[in-house]
C-alpha cells in the first residue's frame, strides 16, 4: 500500500488505497463498483447470500436506516462528513428535492471519484469539500442535518468533531452517525466509543493495533482516551435522541470481507494478512458482543 506521490497527506487509510486500486482495475466487473464503503444491514442475517449483489443491498439498507433516523426532507441543507465515494450523497440526491448537499472528506482521491460519478438532480446542489472533519471551513449554522457514516473512529478527535457539528448545525438540526461502541457502557446507555483496547496497551493490544493500522488505518486518537458520548456533549447544545444497537444485523459483512480478500488474492496474487487478522478480530468481538455496531442520533437544541 504505497503512499508515494501523495504529498503531505496526513491520513492513513490503507484499505482505501486498496479499494481505489481495485476500482481502477480494468478487469473489474462493473457490478463490483462500490458506491458505499460501510458495513451492511440484514433484517435476517441468516438470509445473507454470499456475493456482491446481496452485500450491496445490505449496504443500501444500512444507509437507509441512517437517513431515516436523520428525518431528512426536501429543501434541507445536508452534510455527509467522511463521505467516501459519495454513495450517501447520491442517495439523498435521488430521494429529495431542492436539497443543498455537501460531501466532506479528507481524501481528495475519493472526492475525485465522487465528483466524476455524481451529478446533482435538477433543483439540487452538490459541493465536495476536502477537509478534516474536526476543522471544517464553513460558517456556523450551515446545516439542517449532518451525517457521518462509519467514519468517526478515524477522526483525530471525536470531541472536536462534535464541537464542529455543534457549530455547524442549525437549532433543531440533527446529527446521525454510526460507530463501534463498548458493550458494557452501551448497556447503561453511555455509548462509549471503543476505538482501541479500552485503555489497555499491553503487548497484545499493540499487536492488534498494528493489524488495524496496516489495514483499516489509524483508529481513534489514543486508546480508551475518549469519554462516553453523553459526557462529550455535556457542554454542547446537543442531546442524544436515539441509540440503536444493530450489531447482529451487520454480521454478514464479515463473510463478505473475507470473500473480497479471497477474490483480491485470485486477481492479484497478493495476500492481505493484516486485513484478515483485523477483520477476524472485529468479527469475533462483535459475535461475542464485546464491540457493538451502533447508530446514534443527536438533536441540536437552541444555542445561547
Ligand atoms: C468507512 S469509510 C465510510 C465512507 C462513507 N461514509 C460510506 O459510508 O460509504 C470512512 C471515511 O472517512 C473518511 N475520513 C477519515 N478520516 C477523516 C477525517 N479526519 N476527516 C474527514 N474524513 C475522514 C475516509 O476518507 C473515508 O471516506
Amino acid at each position: 500500500m504505497d503512499n508515494a506521490g501523495l504529498g503531505s497527506r496526513e491520513f492513513n487509510l490503507p484499505y482505501f488505497d486498496l479499494l481505489l486500486e481495485t476500482q481502477k482495475d480494468s478487469g473489474l466487473d462493473p457490478d463490483e463498483r462500490l458506491d458505499f464503503v460501510h458495513w451492511g444491514y440484514w433484517d435476517d442475517p441468516s438470509s445473507f447470500q454470499p456475493g456482491l449483489a446481496d452485500y450491496k443491498k445490505g449496504q443500501e439498507l444500512l444507509n437507509q436506516h441512517i437517513i431515516d433516523m436523520a428525518d431528512i426532507s426536501d429543501s434541507m441543507a445536508v452534510a455527509d462528513i467522511g463521505c467516501g465515494f459519495g454513495g450517501t450523497i447520491d442517495e439523498l440526491n435521488h430521494s429529495f428535492q431542492n436539497v443543498e448537499l455537501t460531501g466532506v472528506n479528507i481524501d481528495p482521491r475519493q472526492l475525485a471519484v465522487a465528483r466524476e460519478r455524481i451529478s446533482p438532480e435538477a433543483g439540487n446542489t452538490i459541493s465536495w469539500l476536502e477537509a478534516d472533519a474536526t476543522d471544517i471551513p464553513l460558517p456556523d449554522n450551515s446545516f439542517d442535518r449532518i451525517l457521518a457514516v462509519e467514519c468517526i473512529f478515524h477522526f483525530p478527535s471525536r470531541q472536536r468533531f462534535l464541537n464542529e457539528v455543534n457549530r455547524l448545525l442549525k437549532p433543531g438540526g440533527r446529527l446521525v452517525l454510526s460507530d463501534f461502541c463498548g458493550y458494557r457502557q452501551l448497556k447503561g446507555k453511555m455509548a462509549v466509543p471503543y476505538p482501541k483496547m479500552a485503555g489497555r496497551r499491553g503487548p497484545l493490544a499493540r499487536i492488534i493495533e498494528g493489524w488495524f493500522e496496516r489495514s483499516y488505518g489509524e483508529l481513534g486518537p489514543s486508546p480508551g482516551s475518549e469519554p462516553p458520548y453523553g459526557e462529550m456533549i455535556a457542554n454542547l447544545a446537543l442531546e442524544i435522541g436515539e441509540i440503536t444497537d444493530i450489531t447482529r444485523n451487520t454480521l454478514p459483512t464479515y463473510k463478505h470481507i473475507y470473500h473480497f480478500i479471497d477474490r483480491y488474492h485470485v486477481r492479484t496474487g497478493k495476500k492481505l494478512p493484516d486485513l484478515v487478522k483485523a477483520t477476524r478480530f472485529l468479527d469475533w468481538t462483535a459475535r461475542l458482543g464485546i464491540i457493538r455496531y451502533v447508530l446514534l442520533q443527536f438533536i441540536q437544541k437552541d444555542k445561547d
